[in-house]
């Protein structure tokens, strides 16, 4: 501990004895600075004065002569100087010497600032402070226009300019070569019509188109119609120059007019409507019922269409009889029909659109034939029962009938039994005539007796 305080004691002592040392320097130095700058200025002169003389010799040779003699006297002044410094340096703080070279004076003042400052920085105690910054020098001189850069790249293109205004008109041209002479100008005229084409033929559900060119001055008017109808409003498609019938009925045939009108009057032309159709039939479908052996005439075929059909009888089996059939006007006769021609028979209609048929029976009965016939006299007594006797056979079998002409059946007194009328209790009133029918399919036929 006593050791360490002794220690700082010595450290102490020789900073305050170093820095007593190197105050002495200090001022030892700035004074004998002072001194040499004076004589420095003074030989400056001195100097001066000598080149001024060498110049007015002018001579470059005795120039660099006497430059050089100039040098060894200033190497001669260097030894002195060293000399001196020599000495100088031994006793630093006695000796001043202003004769002392400049150059050599400012080293050995680094010289010995040096040695003075490294001696203080090995001490503990050199704080290095740096100065205050210098003023901003002044700005240098411009320097030379740089080289041009390279072109950029194209920019967009900018929006469109406001138009130019409209320039002077220019001069009146030559007049051009003379046209070709125009049409004569349309003078009033009457209208005309012309339809096509004036018969038209279509099938049903076609469309039926009629033209109708018109001409006149005005343009005149022009009106469709059908004579004797109308048009098909929702199917007709109708304008000046056409018509148009979409799917056509037999009932658009008929005489379509076009008619033209203007101030002058007015004309109209027609044109005829034909529309094929299939044929249409119609007959009597009931079976008949006819008696042999006379002429049996079958009911009316009735048949339409466009073009007229033709319209054939025939038999569904076998064939009509030769010779006795007759056909007018669509209906059939069998002339002396026997039970052979009994049977089905077709009417048929066809036109180049098709045809249709249409079928019928016909039956052909015998005449009943009585079997028994009532006497043609009978005589009862009063109160009694009277038996009149009658049968027929046929073809189908034929039903018996009586009645009493210009009378009735005695009600309650009479029965009909196996084709006999049987009459009790036979009265004065009973007398008469007593007719006895067979009937065979409304074929009948009667017998009378009393
Ligand atoms: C300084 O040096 C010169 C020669 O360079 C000498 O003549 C002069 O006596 C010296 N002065 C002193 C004070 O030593
Ligand atoms: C009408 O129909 C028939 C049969 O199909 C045919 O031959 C004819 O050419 C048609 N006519 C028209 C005008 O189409
Ligand atoms: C139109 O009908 C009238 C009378 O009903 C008749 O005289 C005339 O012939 C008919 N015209 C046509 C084209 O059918
Ligand atoms: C044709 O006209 C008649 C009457 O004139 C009518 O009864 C019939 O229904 C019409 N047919 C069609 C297909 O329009
Ligand atoms: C009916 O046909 C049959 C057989 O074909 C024939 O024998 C008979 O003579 C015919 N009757 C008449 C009335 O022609
Ligand atoms: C009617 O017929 C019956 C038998 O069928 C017969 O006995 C009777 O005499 C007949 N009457 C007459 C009037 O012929």
């Amino acid at each position: 501990m006593a050791n360490k305080i002794s220690h700082s004691c010595l450290v102490s002592k020789i900073a305050i004895t170093l820095s007593i040392v190197s105050l002495l320097l200090c001022c030892g130095v700035f004074l004998r600075t002072d001194l040499m700058l004076n004589e420095l200025y003074s030989r400056d002169i001195k100097l001066s004065d000598k080149m001024t003389s060498k110049h007015d010799m002018n001579d470059g040779h005795r120039f660099d002569k006497d430059h050089h003699s100039e040098r060894t006297f200033e190497k001669q002044e260097t030894k002195q100087t060293k000399d001196v410094f020599t000495r100088k340096v031994r006793d630093v703080t006695t000796v001043v010497n202003s004769t002392i070279n400049d150059d050599l004076l400012s080293k050995k003042i680094h010289q010995v600032l040096g040695k003075a400052v490294a001696s203080l920085q090995g001490g503990k105690y050199w704080i290095p402070v740096p100065g205050p910054p210098g003023s901003q020098g002044k700005p240098g001189p411009r320097g030379p226009r740089g080289r041009m850069g390279k072109s950029g790249r194209r920019g967009k293109r900018g929006p469109r300019g406001f138009p130019g205004k409209i320039g002077l008109p220019g001069s009146r041209g030559m007049a051009g070569p003379k046209g070709p002479k125009g049409d004569r100008g349309t003078s009033l005229a009457r209208p005309t019509a012309l339809i096509s084409p004036t018969h038209l033929i279509v099938n049903e559900s076609q469309s039926a188109i009629l033209h109708c060119s018109s001409s006149g001055y005005p343009r005149p008017d022009v009106v469709w119609s059908k004579i004797n109808g109308t048009l098909p409003r929702k199917r007709a498609v109708v304008d000046s120059w056409q018509t148009d019938i979409k799917h056509v009925t037999p009932n658009d045939s008929g005489i379509y007019q076009c008619k033209a009108s203007n101030l002058l009057g007015s004309t109209q032309t027609t044109a005829k409507l034909q529309v094929n159709f299939h044929p249409r039939l119609t007959l009597d479908k009931r079976p008949i019922y006819r008696m042999g052996s006379n002429d049996i005439r079958l009911p009316m075929c009735y048949v339409i269409g466009h073009p007229t059909p033709k319209v054939m009888w025939s038999r569904v089996f076998g064939i009509l009889p030769k010779g006795r059939s007759a056909m007018k006007d669509g209906q059939l006769t069998i002339l002396k029909a026997n039970q052979n021609d009994s049977g089905t028979y077709v009417c048929k209609a066809e036109n180049l659109l098709g045809s249709v048929v249409g079928s019928i029976m016909v039956n052909v009965i015998d005449l009943p034939v009585f079997v028994v016939k009532p006497t043609s006299f009978y005589t009862a007594q009063r109160g009694t029962t009277a038996v009149l006797n009658c049968t027929a056979k046929g073809n189908p079998q034929p039903v018996i009938s009586w009645r009493k002409d210009n009378g009735v059946l005695p009600v309650g007194r009479y029965e009909v039994k196996d084709g006999s009328l049987i009459i009790r209790n036979v009265k004065q009133i009973d007398s008469g005539v007593f007719v006895c029918t067979a009937t065979s399919a409304g074929v009948s036929h009667s017998h009378e007796n009393i």
